[in-house]
């Protein structure tokens, strides 16, 4: 059976994207989401371009507008009763955008090549209320918006946010991407912790299929020892619109991460990416460095991975014995020696140059040991997560954010999970 689970594991995180049936609960999801789009010419607005200041954006945008990665989002504050978003045409047509107002559940539209959206109007319940803020959220990780221009009621204006006093960095591949889950990036366990743990912003950089070796694994032509210094990720997306030559990301952009969480190296585990254990071993250490490298004060939290499981007789067992499981803690482990600590080691990925900081640091690594969150129905039968597996696992990491780092809970009602309210109303059975 070792076999056969070893045939299964090929299945994961393989970057396709086909058309297939979304079920939700055993039932087929519907995926017939409001028409928003409007013609541009035959309405008026107060129009901002898209670098207005008044807008912030979450995650990876380029210079250009363009969103990446999993989950990017944007923010501002609005008067009026009016919202609408021109999409440019590097927009990725009929892409799924969760859309709200201020802390009112998600909305769901698919938006166009080219075309205004009208995101927020006067019969759009909320909009006559306070506050007035809005949000919107990319679901797919490997398509994308492109944002020309953001429109108001005429007269009306933007209004810049303050900051989310947090910020959290992830970096992943398919299992923090939220594929396969029923909104995507919008149900995966990285948003999750971000969101839930409110007053948060955070940066989902994972990418399905990619290594974390710097080769190509499932098509994906980089790992992320090299991909996360830059702004687009691995996708054809990406490679059709900048080649091999994407723009380096700006960390000077942002405030650096107070956390950062590295949950790499399920698909350099599979055998068919032929990814050694020592290179394994020196890309993990290497992102490592390179985050140590951008972002001194980053706390950095490396889980253990997991993959599937498989049933034999009567009993459900793990699908493979390990996957790196002595190389991540290894590899923690020796981010908290003396001998490091009093001489840490940044990498800097983008030339490949390994320099001494020469300044001692106090530890900076930690581990989370993932085993026994997940039974195997938490894992669909691609060998992802489910919507509840996900759950589990943002939900065990908020807790351990606040023990581990103090963290006070900061959300305070808005829905994090759209679409989990199931229970049950049989009052008289
Ligand atoms: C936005 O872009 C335009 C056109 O490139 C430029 O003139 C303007 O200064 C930019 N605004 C900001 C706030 O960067
Ligand atoms: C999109 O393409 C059209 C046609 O080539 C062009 O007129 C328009 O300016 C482009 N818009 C953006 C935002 O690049
Ligand atoms: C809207 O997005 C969903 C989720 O990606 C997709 O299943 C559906 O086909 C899209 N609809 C349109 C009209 O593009
Ligand atoms: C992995 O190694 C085997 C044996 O050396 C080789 O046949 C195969 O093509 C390699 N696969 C990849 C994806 O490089
Ligand atoms: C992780 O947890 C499992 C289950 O409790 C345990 O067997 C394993 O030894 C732990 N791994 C490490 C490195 O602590």
């Amino acid at each position: 059976m070792l076999s056969l689970s070893t045939l299964l594991i090929l299945w994961l995180t393989v970057a396709c994207r086909v058309s297939s049936t979304i079920l939700q609960n055993g039932q087929v999801k519907p995926t017939s989401y409001a028409n928003t789009l409007v013609s541009l010419s035959s309405r008026s607005f107060t129009t901002y371009p898209a670098n207005a200041t008044e807008i912030s954006y979450q995650g990876r945008w380029d210079s250009k507008h363009v969103s990446w990665w999993s989950a990017p989002g944007l923010r501002f504050g609005y008067t009026g009763q009016t919202v609408a978003i021109s999409f440019g045409n590097w927009t990725s047509n009929g892409v799924l955008v969760a859309y709200r107002i201020a802390g009112l559940d998600w909305m769901f539209t698919n938006v166009t090549t080219g075309g205004t959206h009208l995101l927020v109007s006067p019969t759009t319940p909320g909009s006559a209320s306070y506050p007035r803020t809005f949000e919107l959220r990319v679901t797919n990780w490997a398509l994308g918006v492109q944002i020309d221009a953001v429109h108001v009621a005429p007269g009306e204006k933007l209004v810049k946010l303050p900051q989310n006093s947090r910020r959290i960095e992830f970096i992943g591949d398919s299992l923090t991407s939220g594929m396969f889950q029923s909104y995507e990036g919008l149900s995966g366990w990285a948003y999750g912790l971000g969101a839930g743990l409110g007053n948060t912003d955070y940066s989902v950089t994972a990418y399905p299929g990619v290594c974390a070796a710097d080769q190509n694994c499932w098509g994906n032509p980089r790992g992320q020892v090299h991909q996360w210094f830059y702004t687009s990720d691995t996708s054809s997306r990406a490679y059709a619109m900048y080649g091999d030559k994407p723009e380096p990301w700006d960390f000077s952009k942002r405030p650096d991460a107070d956390l950062v969480f590295v949950c790499i190296g399920t698909n350099d585990c599979n055998a068919v990416n032929n990814v050694t254990s020592q290179a394994y071993t020196d890309a993990l250490i290497k992102i490592i460095q390179g985050v140590h490298g951008k972002w001194p004060n980053s706390q950095i939290v490396v889980l253990s991975l997991w993959l599937g499981f498989y049933k034999y007789q009567n009993w459900w067992y793990p699908s493979a014995p390990s996957c790196f499981e002595k190389e991540v803690y290894q590899v923690y482990q020796s981010f908290n020696t003396e001998a490091y600590l009093q001489n840490p080691t940044i990498y800097d990925g983008m030339t490949k140059k390994t320099s001494q900081t020469g300044n001692s640091a106090k530890p900076f690594v930690h581990y989370f040991n993932t085993t026994g969150i997940m039974q195997h129905n938490d894992i669909n039968p691609g060998y992802h997560l489910t919507d509840v597996g996900s759950i589990k696992i943002a939900s065990q990491l908020q807790q351990y954010v606040k023990l581990q780092f103090g963290w006070e809970f900061q959300a305070t009602g808005p829905e994090v999970y759209h679409d989990t309210t199931y229970w049950n109303d049989e009052a008289t059975y």
